[in-house]
């Protein structure tokens, strides 16, 4: 499926667009404009009963694939039995949005029905039995579906050598793998068959054996067309120069590449630093994709945080996706909208307008956040930040300090600074045709203090008796806290129930935290923020926060 079949999805992306006015520029308009698939894992039970689920589908993407409704256990129910009411409906509801569809996936280890599993069968049974379900759902579906995922995760991932584990290898041995190629293309002539893997998208030895694997079957001449690179990653993620050495080595072997079910998940909560920085891997994705000539697609696995298989999987991560748990588009979605909109249709002719919301706020005697909201991109216009900082007020940018420029977030903290001082930040925002009026803000930074934390105390319940605090320690200084001691004292007689993650010595009025069980270093400018407690005694705020011994400002 190369980029040039997507434009003939155009017609169809344009009337959607005007069918939902509220929203200027779906993913998908911008996408298919530059032949790029970005499609989706569909979750069956939303898609069925929340319609704001398949709205948004149908509004964004322009390809489709099924998160579980194509896989063995669900189409395959019984040795001679098929259930196809969800895949139909699937390829029905892509049909009728003209998006395509990949099918995922054939011949895996995981999913795979009971009847399979525990029967017993000789190995030319189980031969006939791959060739039947092949046959029969890949024919079913011949001339609908871009690409298939032929053969799903045939290599270890510790020794990047096949797999030997697992039920086909085990009752087949190693030619499953092109038999399943064969059956496929003898089912459908024209489909792109494919290979799909996890931690395969970079460099080291599962790449290197997934490389070793496909380019095996090239040359004996079995009908693999692409691989696809699963990308379920951790924020941050960001796309490196061995992502594209490998889209490039294989595309020397006549391969195409697809990100087929990508996701950035995050350790909740997250927060806004973090959706951020997920952004930056999202807008890479799509970077990446457009820029490499052999990759096909872009699929993240589901689209609202609300739908995700990281929460049930991943204990502790979430907001993996690009659309929040209502549905709104997350910092994510705006990057890959600005990659796919940049250039879009022409060059780039009117500069953009000035940040609105400029706002800065002292996170300790040596540290202030600055944020803004971000300026929509003029069409064909990508647009970045410059931020400016003076002890002068209302200055002008040519006579101060440039601290950065280049932004694509709509933050910025800046250190350094000297205790007490009120600092003049400018900000203003620049593409290709011009930068934007400037916009000013000032702080001063906390007086005094000297120490390089900062201790957010909320308490987040309270009832007769008792309450409960949730803290965020802030390392505002430039060296890591490893193996840190909070200390505080309470206003009265409070005293701590029951503390997460740590334990709490009673000194007195005060309290010691110690020894963290996990992710006790807070790197410089990060936050830990897996801490709070519950304590007896009337709600009330500790004084006198400090960092091994050092007190917090
Ligand atoms: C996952 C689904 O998201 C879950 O709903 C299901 O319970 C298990 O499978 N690699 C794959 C996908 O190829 O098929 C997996 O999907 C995620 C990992």
């Amino acid at each position: 499926m190369g980029k040039a079949i997507v434009r003939n999805l155009a017609l169809a992306v344009c009337a959607l667009a005007i069918a939902h006015p509220a929203v200027a520029a779906p993913l998908r308009t911008s996408a298919t404009a530059k032949g790029l698939l970005l499609g989706v894992a569909v979750d069956m039970t939303p898609f069925r009963n929340e319609p704001i689920y398949s709205e948004t589908l149908r509004r964004e993407y322009n390809l489709l694939v099924a998160e579980n409704a194509f896989k063995f256990d669900a189409l395959h129910t019984a040795r001679n039995t098929y259930n196809f009411t969800d895949a139909d409906a699937l390829v029905a509801f892509a049909q009728a949005n003209g998006m395509a569809i990949r099918g995922h996936t054939l011949v895996w280890h995981n999913q795979l029905p009971g009847w399979l599993t525990g029967g017993t069968f000789t190995r030319d049974e189980v031969i006939a039995i791959l060739r039947d379900h092949i046959m029969t759902v890949v024919g079913r579906y011949r001339g609908k579906i871009a690409a298939w995922d032929v053969v799903n995760e045939a290599i270890d991932d510790a020794t990047g050598q096949p797999r030997t584990s697992s039920f086909w290898a085990q009752r087949i041995g190693p030619d499953y793998i092109t038999m399943a190629f064969q059956f496929a293309r003898q089912a459908d002539p024209a489909a792109i068959l494919y290979y799909n893997d996890f931690e395969a998208e970079g460099s080291g030895a599962k790449s290197d054996g997934v490389f070793n694997l496909v380019r095996g079957l090239v040359n004996q001449g079995v009908p693999i067309g692409g691989v696809g690179w699963q990308m379920h990653k951790i924020n941050p993620f960001r796309i490196s120069a061995a992502n594209h050495s490998n889209a490039q080595r294989l595309a020397g072997i006549g391969l195409e590449i697809s990100i087929t079910e990508m996701d950035i998940r995050i350790q909740l909560p997250s927060d806004a630093q973090e959706l951020q920085q997920q952004a930056l891997g999202y807008g890479d994705a799509v970077t990446f994709c457009l820029a490499e000539p052999n990759c096909a697609a872009v699929v993240t696995w589901g689209f609202t945080d609300k739908f995700s298989w990281v929460p049930g999987v991943f204990n502790g991560f979430g907001d993996a996706l690009v659309f929040d748990a209502s549905y709104q588009p997350k910092p994510a979605y705006t990057a890959m909208q600005s990659v796919l909109e940049a250039g879009q249709g022409g060059t780039c002719t009117t500069a953009p307008a000035a940040v609105a919301n400029l706002t800065a706020t002292a996170i300790s005697s040596s540290q202030i956040n600055v944020t803004w909201n971000a300026v929509t991109p003029p069409p064909n216009c990508s647009v970045t930040y410059t931020f400016h900082r003076s002890t002068t007020a209302n200055f002008m940018p040519s006579a101060s300090t440039l601290i950065a420029s280049g932004l694509t977030t709509t933050s910025n903290l800046n250190g350094n600074l000297a205790a007490g001082t009120t600092y003049h930040f400018v900000v203003f925002a620049v593409d290709a045709a011009g930068s934007s009026p400037i916009a000013r803000t000032s702080a001063p930074t906390r007086g005094g203090g000297g120490g390089t934390c900062h201790v957010g105390y909320t308490i987040v319940n309270s009832w007769p008796g008792g309450f409960q605090v949730a803290l965020s320690i802030q390392n505002t200084g430039t060296a890591a806290f490893n193996g840190w001691t909070l200390t505080w004292s309470f206003p009265g007689a409070q005293t701590i129930a029951s503390l997460w993650n740590g334990t709490a010595t009673q000194n007195g009025p005060g309290v010691t935290v110690v020894n963290m069980p996990y992710n006790a270093s807070i790197a410089a400018g990060a936050s830990y923020n897996d801490v709070g407690f519950t304590a007896n005694g009337p709600a009330g705020t500790p004084t006198g926060f400090a960092i091994n011994g050092v007190p917090c400002n």
